[in-house]
């Protein structure tokens, strides 16, 4: 709900409450976010006012009037450079006459129930709850120049959103040179940042940094959202864990160059702001135009992370991702990359497609590799026909024949990038990105097409349709494998070229749309090199995002795990692949990779034809039991519990009838017996039955112990050994436990005893290096 009482401004959500207010000099005087107040009357709010006879000294005063105003002391929603705050500004831009001084005050408000969306870029949307919105626009003092400040309350999920909007009322061209898309001040001991960094291949490593004086950025410029820095990002007190204490999430709805700036002031405020990376853009705005910045996403919990990232979670899932597959249970799929990578043929495609058939797979997905002469990464991109050496019956041929078998048909498609071997290079050298007369750096042999060029968007668009309806596509990949350099676009005069990375954002969101409006049926799944591209503009368009090319299961789940804080699971594909991995060399058990991925949206990318009967088994196994509980591992709220050795996690269903949980462990300790699981989010009321899917482990696991129970020796890894454990397999555990919610979530669930090398049974936990076990909860009422 949103109230204006008399100048205060009052934004609540369940939980929490944001206000701010007009000052007498009619600035926007930030005045507290948190948990719920309540506030009948202006008056009060007059203990969150800062009062002062008196400015600080060696500060700027407002004018002669207000000798006490200092701007750079005062809690702003917005702030502009030289009118005294000399913090990271919100607003900063060039006038006609060259000055930068902007100074924005307060003209008027509306509230409305309707949530308008932005023009350019997506926005949250509302589909019939209680979502409110405020509109405050202010005006430059001196200048022709109107600023827009948008909010949305979005209740049942406490996140409330902001977005701003820059109009040039005047006869004459603006530059901007930032707008931010949100700014918090706060005069509370908030300093913990958490931060979400990596890298290819280890996407959202979650960094803690203690911010006690100076300015911390995040940030990127590889021209995506990017595996660099996340968007995403949090605020917290030092105390706050999983389950209590403050913490403030911060996003952006933008898959561009991002900035987040946190800095302490001189008088121990604390300000961030968030946007387009203002390094990577200026603005021509010409009269009577307008510039939007994306929009912001913040969530504050006081019952620390798990909380704030359940309603970030539901927030993304009810008000971000859109269409058909919103909440659809999501199929599980086989991709090609990792079992043949560019290495395809129709027979050989077929022959994986029926392996991945036989153990229940739903969706086969072709990856790269299928179109013009591309047999390995040099040549083709933009070339979008089908290669019929490799699919002699084209795309048609072979979703004909995949459909007949049962199965779903994905294909991969990169529409960003093109070759310079290739024939839409050859024709149009002028609709790449780079700079007349200096050579291109090179990233994985490719150009990034210039989306800031109309006619290029509307091609590729074009293009992908063409392919899009040429056969039965159910799902697409969509790829971007190269970062940004030499960023320039011949469509654009040089005062514009500051625009090109924005405006190839708008043209990609333009093509995004098109397609997902005009094939609302196919399930789109946005990847750049996994997850250099994780970010709520693309789940706008696309409702899940290949995470990371790493699917080693241990990485895997530090990724996911990092990605849990801000993101839904739903929106995480997570694949199973072979061992030793193809990214880090590491051979981890086939029930830990099945684990790690089913936290996510579940696929196989791995040679099926290869494996052994005994893993096509567990494979067929482990897909049964997913399709069981796929609504509550895709929608269901995750809890995080212990985090280290041990990660330890439970998705609940929302009516907390079913439960999964996980114990993973990175590294086995000698001689630890005991171990326990401690669920949360249970009904506290209700009684469960707690069961564990008893495994079979290989005697192979257990080396040469397998002399202390043969009457002959056996030689370790001889031929004999290999066909024994064929046929003999060592029984694993079986958990079969009832009592009430609280007990389970109180005291926890102690396991059968571990392995500590002095015996073995059924009643012993087998729990190597990289084990896990999945646990499964159920009210007793529904045991079905
Ligand atoms: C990068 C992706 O992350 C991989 O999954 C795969 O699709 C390759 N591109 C294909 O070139």
């Amino acid at each position: 709900m949103i109230r204006q009482l008399d100048r205060l401004f009052i934004l609540e959500t369940e939980a929490t409450s944001y206000l701010f207010e007009i000052s007498e000099t009619g600035h926007l005087v930030h005045l507290y976010y948190g948990s719920y107040l309540r506030i009948e009357e202006p008056s009060d709010a007059d203990l969150l006012r800062e009062r002062r006879a008196f400015p600080p000294g060696n500060a700027i005063s407002y004018d002669g009037d207000h000798p006490a105003l200092s701007l750079e002391d005062t809690c702003l929603e917005l702030s502009g450079y030289g009118k005294g705050d000399i913090r990271e500004p919100f607003v900063e831009v060039v006038f006609a006459d060259g000055s930068r001084t902007t100074d924005f005050v307060f003209e008027s408000a509306c509230v409305t129930d309707a949530l308008p969306p932005a023009m350019t870029l997506p926005t949250a949307y509302d589909a019939g709850s209680e979502a409110s919105h405020l509109v405050v626009t202010l005006k430059e003092k001196v200048k022709d120049l109107t600023l827009e400040l948008h909010y949305s309350v979005f209740p049942e999920c406490d996140v409330i959103t902001r977005r701003s909007v820059l109009i040039n009322t005047g006869g004459e061209m603006v530059r901007i040179d930032r707008l931010m898309s949100m700014q918090l001040d706060m005069a509370r001991p908030l300093r913990k940042v958490t931060a979400f960094t990596g890298a290819w291949a280890r996407e959202m490593e979650k960094k803690e940094l203690a911010l006690s004086a100076g300015k911390l950025v995040l940030s990127s410029l590889t021209g995506t959202s990017s595996n660099r820095t996340n968007p995403f990002f949090m605020v917290s007190s030092d105390k706050a864990d999983e389950k209590a204490g403050e913490v403030l999430g911060f996003n952006l709805i933008y898959s561009g160059n991002h900035y987040e700036s946190l800095e302490c002031s001189a008088f121990d405020k604390l300000r961030i702001v968030s946007g387009i990376n203002p390094a990577s853009m200026e603005w021509r705005l010409f009269p009577g135009e307008s510039f939007e910045a994306p929009e912001a996403v913040l969530s504050y919990s006081a019952e620390g992370f798990g909380r704030l990232s359940r309603s970030l979670a539901d927030f993304t899932r009810d008000h971000v991702t859109r269409g058909k597959w919103q909440k659809a249970e999501r199929p599980i799929l086989l991709n090609s990359w990792e079992a043949m990578y560019f290495d395809m043929n129709e027979r050989k495609l077929l022959s994986l497609a029926k392996a991945a058939k036989e153990v229940g797979v739903e969706l086969f997905v072709m990856d790269d590799g299928w179109f013009g002469k591309r047999n390995d990464d040099t040549s083709s991109l933009g070339d979008w026909t089908v290669n019929e050496k490799k699919l002699p019956g084209g795309l048609k041929g072979l979703s004909d024949k995949l459909h007949d078998m049962g199965l779903l048909f994905g294909i991969w498609v990169e529409p960003e990038m093109v070759n310079a071997d290739s024939d839409l290079y050859r024709a149009h050298p002028d609709w790449t990105m780079d700079i007349p007369g200096r050579d291109h750096a090179e990233g994985r042999t490719q150009r990034v097409l210039d989306l800031a060029n109309s006619e290029v968007v509307t091609y590729m668009t074009e293009e992908m349709k063409r392919v899009f309806s040429s056969a039965r596509i159910d799902y697409v990949k969509w790829d971007m494998n190269r970062i940004f350099s030499d960023v320039y676009s011949k469509v654009l005069p040089p005062d514009g070229q500051g625009e090109t990375a924005h405006r190839y954002v708008l043209g990609l969101y333009r093509m995004m749309k098109d397609l997902t409006e005009a094939f609302p049926d196919i399930l789109f799944e946005g990847c750049a090199s996994g997850g250099n591209r994780f970010d709520l503009g693309i789940l706008s368009y696309f409702p899940q995002i290949w995470a990371s090319d790493n699917t080693d299961a241990l990485c895997r789940l530090e990724i996911e795990g990092g990605l849990s804080y801000g993101y839904p699971m739903s929106a995480c594909a997570a694949h199973v692949s072979a061992c030793p991995n193809h990214q880090t060399l590491r051979v981890t058990p086939l029930t830990s990779r099945f684990a790690a991925a089913s936290f996510g949206v579940l696929g196989y990318e791995c040679n099926l034809l290869d494996l052994s009967k005994e893993d096509l088994d567990e494979i067929r196994e482990e897909i049964a039991l997913y399709k069981k509980y796929r609504k509550v591992l895709q929608y269901g709220d995750l809890y995080r519990g212990r985090e280290g050795n041990i990660t330890e996690w439970t998705c609940v269903s929302k009516d907390k009838k079913t439960a999964v949980g996980l114990v993973f462990q990175k590294l086995v300790r000698a001689n630890t017996q005991a171990e326990t699981y401690t669920p949360s989010g249970l009904d506290p009321e209700a009684r469960y039955r707690l069961t564990n899917r008893p495994l079979k482990h290989n005697i192979m696991d257990f080396g040469d112990l397998i002399n202390t129970q043969t009457p002959v020796h056996i030689k370790q890894n001889s031929a004999l050994h290999r066909v024994i454990s064929r046929y003999v397999k060592m029984p694993g555990e079986t958990e079969d436990v009832r009592a009430y919610g609280s007990a389970f979530m109180k005291a926890g669930f102690k396991l059968s005893q571990g392995f500590s090398g002095t015996g073995y049974s059924d009643e012993v936990r087998h729990f190597p290096d990289f084990a896990s076990r999945l646990y499964f909860l159920k009210k007793e009422e529904d045991q079905s």
